[in-house]
């Protein structure tokens, strides 16, 4: 009798632990399998990354002016400050880029170019754009930059925005100054894009802009590039 309880209680034990045995085994089972799926979801989610990039790029265009030359304060500038960071933007957004080239092209000296812009200015000019414009209806996002004249936009600044239809638009504007921070161009430009959507802009001090790598950077990834 005392024999049969034992051989009993010795199946049960053993029956426990195969149970046991496949629980564990069913557990590690589930996990391995989540598990597999996470890395598939993350390894999924890297791939969509550069797609994602790729469309974003396709529908963005770098748009600016800027002058080469001798510049406030004593510099000589092989490429102008604006289409320096215009550069670092196409290089991290993966953008197209369009240069407001003008038909007449400013003087290298300093003291001249102030001297016409500050005509220009006081004659409500238009200068003339050598280039083509691009095809805007190409793109949802527009970096737009210049350099700050005369405490103002460029007037060819206004001869762009003339034939630029970017109402419905997102701007996002980038520019360069010596002192004067925006002046009163972002004003301008919501004035003559009421219905475009502006997005946190960029101002640098000309002299700064070799300092502001990483600032440029930081400024591109929260925008979401
Ligand atoms: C004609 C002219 C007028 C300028 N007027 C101003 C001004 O009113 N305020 C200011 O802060 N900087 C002024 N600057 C300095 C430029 O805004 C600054 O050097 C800028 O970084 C130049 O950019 P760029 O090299 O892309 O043309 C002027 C420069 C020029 C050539």
């Amino acid at each position: 009798m005392k024999g049969q309880v034992g051989l009993k209680n010795k199946k049960s034990v053993i029956a426990g632990l195969i149970v046991l045995a496949a629980l564990i085994f069913i557990g590690v089972r589930v996990y391995q399998l989540q598990n597999d799926h996470n890395q598939t979801d993350r390894v999924n989610k890297v791939a969509q990354h550069p797609r994602k990039q790729t469309s974003q790029a396709n529908r963005t265009i770098v748009v600016f002016f800027s002058r080469a030359g001798q510049n406030y304060p004593n510099r000589d500038l092989k490429v102008g400050d604006t289409n320096q960071i215009a550069n670092l933007i196409t290089q991290q957004t993966g953008a197209k880029q369009y240069r407001i080239v003008p038909k007449q092209a400013y003087p290298y000296n300093y003291q001249a170019t102030v001297k016409r812009a500050t005509r220009e200015q006081n004659e409500n000019a238009r200068p003339k754009i050598k280039n083509k414009l691009p095809n805007f209806k190409k793109y949802d996002t527009i970096f737009l930059g210049y350099p700050i004249w005369d405490a103002h936009l460029p007037m060819i600044l206004h001869t762009f925005m003339a034939s630029a239809q970017l109402n419905g638009k997102i701007i996002i504007p980038f520019s360069t100054n010596a002192g004067s921070g925006w002046s009163d161009s972002l004003t301008m430009l919501r004035k003559q894009y009421p219905q475009a959507t502006f997005k946190k802009g960029l101002s640098i001090q000309g002299s700064d802009v070799k300092y502001s790598h990483a600032k440029i950077e930081k400024w591109l990834n929260r925008l979401g590039y």
